[in-house]
């Protein structure tokens, strides 16, 4: 169990004690839009209690660089939930995101963004669209491992787990089945990048028969976000890799037409934070005319996550009703389409006097449909049987002409390990590459285990190996990297090369 089960079934023990929720006011119009969002909530009988911290621009101002106060961090630790209005980065050196702070610090590995279109009070061109974008949020390319790695070369790792890909997949099917939701779409490049790609996609195909009331299926993320962008109504949750997921989350929110709407969520195993998806708006601050919506939207989503399902139902429905009648903040606010202006703190009182009352244009809040719970179990690891059958030796060589360095390199051996091949960026250029191929001076050279009847990728020490790198290094050839070659329970652990 989780230290966020055995908290919220602790709460759950007396169920009139508020769930504890670490509330930051934030920056700009975050103060602001807080109150409203926390009146309605509280009006709609939301069992929580706020313990409110201290994050954003005062704290930087002062001198500490992360944004957050000690304090706060042991309010978040108690309390495991946090509701955020928006901050201000202060612009200059120094200052370190502090929502990537979070996100990184507390684990917060799925970042969860529901977008639904709110036409005609809001404009976009897909009025039936409603859809959860579900990213994850700590791996692929994000994890800043960058180098250069010769004159003109440089790489950024692409980092995918097997826990990492387990955890958000079924994060994605048990928020569908939690929340009413039909259809779990993943989106990845897999067809490119088959190892790692291919991993979340496998774990996707593995995860999704336990799920069988609910639809799944796969779609290659380019032709993915393209449909999305052109029916988004045929989607409904979405999963993908964290790269994928920046960007179609934010297509989703803007062909939605409400990013000032939408809230979101970074769910990790303990702790959990909710905010909108907008900025501080300083422009606007202390004017009492910011929209809250966003904020609320991402309280809804709260409600749900710590199971007052019924609550976040009545505060969708009253704010849905709200829109509806056509009382708008002037962000929002069209001619001929809103009945009125309001400003923040009265827009908050007319969703308040609509509690209880339903939608008629837009479909009912269905949070409670589902099994408002989500469990995501920890992972565990099958051991599999790994063996050295080879190594990828990139060396810095300025030449052009593949056959030189094959040529060269064929001549090295080291007990089993032979040349195999020569790629540059990827593609075969030793033996029999093409003259059209523009070689850089980033050379991957592929060195096997060769057994006695001529087998390529026969195990091999890595005393081998070592001994190969001397002889290269013998040679005058600039080692810059090399990468092991594995199989895992006798299967490949690597690509091979175009062409190989
Ligand atoms: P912004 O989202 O704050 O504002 C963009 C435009 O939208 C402005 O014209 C603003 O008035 C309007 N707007 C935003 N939210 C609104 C609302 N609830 N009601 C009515 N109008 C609204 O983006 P901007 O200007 O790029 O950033 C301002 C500050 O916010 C920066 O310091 C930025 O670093 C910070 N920021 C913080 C985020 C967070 O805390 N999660 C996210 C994005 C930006
Ligand atoms: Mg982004």
């Amino acid at each position: 169990m989780s230290t966020l089960e055995a908290n919220q079934q602790e709460k759950s023990k007396d169920l009139n004690s508020p769930v504890k929720i670490a509330v930051a006011n934030g920056d700009g119009i975050g103060p602001e839009i807080m109150d409203a969002t926390l009146k309605i909530l509280n009006a709609a009988g939301a069992n929580i209690e706020p313990d409110f911290i201290e994050l954003g621009e005062k704290v930087y101002l002062s001198g500490n660089t992360s944004g957050i106060e000690d304090s706060s961090w042991k309010a978040i630790n108690a309390n495991k939930i946090i509701f955020k209005a928006p901050i201000t980065t202060p612009q200059g050196k120094g200052y370190k995101s502090l929502n990537v702070t979070l996100r990184k610090s507390l684990g917060l590995f799925a970042n969860v963004r529901p977008v639904q279109a709110l036409t005609p009070y809001v404009p976009s061109h897909f009025p039936e669209m409603d859809v959860v974008v579900i990213r994850e949020n700590e791996e692929d390319l994000y994890a800043g491992i960058e180098h250069r790695q010769t004159q003109d070369v440089y790489q950024c790792l692409k980092l995918i787990t097997r826990p990492g890909c387990e955890r958000i997949v079924r994060y994605a099917f048990e928020y569908a089945r939690a929340f009413g939701r039909k259809k779990v779409t993943c989106m990845l490049k897999d067809n490119i990048m088959k190892i790692t790609d291919g991993l979340f996609h496998k774990v996707f195909d593995e995860i999704a028969p336990e799920y069988p009331e609910i639809t799944s299926e796969t779609q290659i993320i380019d032709i993915g976000s393209a449909r999305l962008a052109a029916k988004p109504e045929d989607y409904d949750v979405i999963v993908t890799a964290n790269l994928y997921g920046d960007i179609i989350s934010d297509i989703a929110a803007e062909i939605g037409g409400s990013v000032g709407m939408c809230g979101s969520a970074n769910i990790g195993k303990n702790v959990a934070m909710f905010e909108a998806i907008h900025g501080s708006a300083p422009d606007i601050a202390g004017k009492n005319i910011a929209n809250p919506s966003g904020l609320l939207n991402a309280g809804i989503s709260l409600m749900a996550h710590i199971g007052q399902t019924e609550v976040g139902d009545k505060v969708k429905n009253a704010w849905l009703r709200t829109l509806e009648e056509g009382y708008h903040t002037a962000d929002i606010y069209r001619e001929g389409v809103s009945k009125q202006k309001l400003g923040t703190k009265a827009f908050a009182d007319r969703v308040i006097s609509n509690l209880g009352k339903k939608p008629s244009h837009f479909n009912e809040s269905e949070l409670s449909k589902g099994k408002g719970q989500i469990n995501v179990p920890d992972y565990a690891r099958k051991e599999q049987k790994k063996e050295l059958v080879g190594i990828d030796v990139f060396i810095d060589w300025k030449g052009t002409d593949p056959d030189i360095i094959g040529n060269a390199l064929e001549k090295i051996e080291a007990y089993k390990l032979r040349l195999k091949m020569i790629t540059n960026r990827g593609v075969k250029v030793f033996p029999n590459g093409l003259e059209e191929t523009y070689c850089t001076d980033h050379w991957r050279c592929r060195f096997v285990g060769v057994d006695q009847d001529n087998t390529s990728y026969a195990p091999i020490e890595f005393d081998h190996v070592l001994a190969l790198l001397s002889k290269i290094s013998a040679a005058n050839f600039d080692v810059i990297k090399t990468e092991n070659l594995y199989n895992f329970d006798e299967k490949r652990g690597f690509s091979l090369g175009q062409g190989e």
